[in-house]
């Protein structure tokens, strides 16, 4: 019989569906991604949190000592599974936590020269992609992925909410035709250069108006600002290359995600593109954990040094862990 998951696969591309302990674990991370923006029970009332917290069939735990947590019972493809997922939770209810994700070829590119990529990465690495937009507040693009791809950005392949759509537009050239300006699957803004004449709204879209720098281009730090005020805490940057790099530079990621598919596309659209470094000693080498995602390679990467209150770590992920055994997703 037909999934939900599977029924909503995109035309050729067969997304696996959670197995039925990946589907408990992962309504533990829901449980838990609610809890930390405050919609559930211990929050919402003025009962003090209790500590531990357990989640769905205890699952998951939370200490105020340690955060987020796996219990050590917990195997297999649960256990994975919680390991990717409980670092992007937040520590606290306020906390705030900016991840970026892009899906490359070996030779490092997110596209071919016009523009495709229907699909870079395998089916384990789509549905990931809508792991992250269910646990986030927010999903960013930029100008050129609306173009492109005329994406809905919403979750369809897992359980979960679709978060806010931010559409990074500074110059507003992308037609109102676009499904995220017409469709109303979920809140939508686009992100202009503040100037004269900006409508408020461009189809369902509220016009967000941001500061540009000197350089014309849009102040991140404004914007994420902004984003925060209006409660959407946790950001998840899904692309493109220009966009993803802009944040990095920026140094407002807390975390990259990237997706390596054995697939060379020799020219085309690139993935990171960051200034030149002198040299290697001054290059970006992140503290990385690598997951298996079917036939492509995840790296998790803590994109800033210290990540204080951003972002709970999985606190029984160990390095070298081989929990392997599920094929669709795997420590490496
Ligand atoms: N494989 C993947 O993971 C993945 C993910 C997403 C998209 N894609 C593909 O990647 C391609 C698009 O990526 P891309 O790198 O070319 O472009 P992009 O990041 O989607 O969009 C870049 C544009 O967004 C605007 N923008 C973003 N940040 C800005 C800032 N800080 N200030 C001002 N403007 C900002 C600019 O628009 P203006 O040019 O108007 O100034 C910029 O040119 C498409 O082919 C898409 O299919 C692949």
């Amino acid at each position: 019989m037909e999934s939900a998951a599977s029924r909503q696969s995109p035309p050729g591309l067969p997304v696996p569906d959670l197995t039925p302990a990946e589907d408990q674990a992962w309504s533990a991370l829901l449980f838990a991604r609610r809890w930390s923006r405050g919609a559930t029970a211990p929050l919402a009332s003025a009962t003090p949190v209790p500590d531990p917290l357990m989640a769905t069939e205890g699952l998951i735990a939370r200490s105020e000592a340690t955060g987020w947590g796996v219990p050590p019972a917990a195997t297999g493809e649960v256990r994975t599974l919680l390991e990717l997922y409980l670092p992007l939770l937040p520590r606290q209810p306020m906390a705030t936590l900016t991840l970026g994700h892009l899906g490359q070829s070996l030779d490092g590119y997110i596209a071919t020269a016009r523009g495709e990529s229907c699909y870079v990465t395998g089916p384990a690495n789509i549905r990931h992609l809508h792991c992250l937009r269910a646990l986030a507040d927010a999903v960013l693009v930029g100008a050129e992925t609306v173009a492109a791809d005329d994406p809905r950005l919403t979750t369809r392949l897992v359980p979960g909410d679709n978060p806010t759509r931010v559409i990074l537009d500074p110059r507003r050239r992308l037609p109102v035709a676009r499904q995220v300006f017409q469709d109303g699957a979920a809140p939508t803004l686009l992100v202009c250069a503040a100037g004269e004449g900006l409508p408020h709204r461009w189809g369902q879209a509220e016009v967000l108006a941001v500061p540009t720098a000197e350089d014309g281009r849009l102040r991140l730090e404004a914007l994420v600002g902004e984003l925060h005020r209006r409660g959407l805490r946790h950001l998840f940057v899904e692309g493109g290359g220009l966009t993803v790099s802009r944040f990095l530079a920026a140094g407002l990621l807390d975390r990259l995600h990237l997706a390596v598919a054995p697939l060379v596309i020799g020219e085309g659209r690139r993935g990171l593109s960051l200034p030149a470094s002198p040299a290697l000693g001054d290059c970006l080498r992140p503290s990385c954990r690598v997951f298996r995602l079917g036939a492509d390679l995840l790296f998790d990467c803590e994109t800033r040094p210290d990540p204080g209150e951003v972002g709970a770590r999985a606190v029984t992920a160990q390095r070298g862990d081989n929990a392997v055994g599920a094929p669709v997703l795997s420590r490496v």
